[in-house]
């Protein structure tokens, strides 16, 4: 069996061990979705998403791109967000990073990748903003790790300043927006702050309303 045959063989065995559990699970499933959650995690293969929280399909909207990046001119993350917020109605949107993240180490690096860099520099500003906090370590790991939270504190930031979620806000909507940190050694995630849930937990320059 080659090894792509081997995947169609585990999604017939998958399958079935769902509909043996419940054989209407797939065509509840179809009618609709109704997630609670957005999930915004780094498109690392070890970090998927649903096993993490142990959620279901159907319970977790999820966006993964390299080192969780919020970006306001991305539209593909905006799209995600919007639809989550404006259609779905999520109420919870996290920012999921984590450990040892490729993505940031980059960025640390000062190395010339091509494309990536676009992407990249937007940790590097990161990295500038908590200059301070950053100088002042000097173990490699401890740096990369340090920026991986500074990093999901940022994207969390980003995510509150949005129109979208600013929007939901004023017209009333529950929302929380959530940084939190996984570990892949361990395979425990870590809440970095308390939730960002109304427009007077964000600086003034960026309001909105
Ligand atoms: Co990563």
């Amino acid at each position: 069996m080659s090894d792509l045959e081997s995947l169609f063989a585990n999604n017939i065995k998958w399958a079935d061990n769902i509909k043996t559990q419940n054989p209407d699970y797939f065509s509840n499933l179809a009618k609709q979705q109704a997630p609670e959650y957005l999930w915004i995690g780094c498109s690392d293969s070890r970090v998927p998403a649903n096993q993490i929280v142990d959620l279901a399909p159907g319970e977790l909207f999820v966006h993964r791109n390299v080192a969780n990046m919020v970006i306001h001119t991305d539209l593909n993350c905006m799209t995600v967000l919007n639809y989550a917020v404006e259609i779905l109605k999520v109420k919870h949107v996290m920012v999921t990073g984590h450990y040892g993240c490729g993505g940031v180490k980059a960025a640390l690096e000062n190395r010339k990748l091509g494309l990536i860099d676009y992407w990249l520099r937007n940790i590097r500003d990161v990295y500038f903003n908590n200059k301070a906090i950053m100088d002042e370590l000097t173990d490699t790991d401890e740096r990369l790790n340090r920026l991986c939270e500074l990093n999901v504190l940022q994207q969390v930031d980003n995510i509150a300043h949005s129109n979208i979620v600013q929007n939901a806000w004023a017209r009333g909507q529950e929302l929380s927006v959530h940084g939190w940190i996984y570990d892949i050694h361990d395979g425990i995630l870590h809440k970095l702050r308390s939730p960002i849930d109304s427009a007077e937990q964000i600086p003034e320059q960026y309001r909105l309303y």
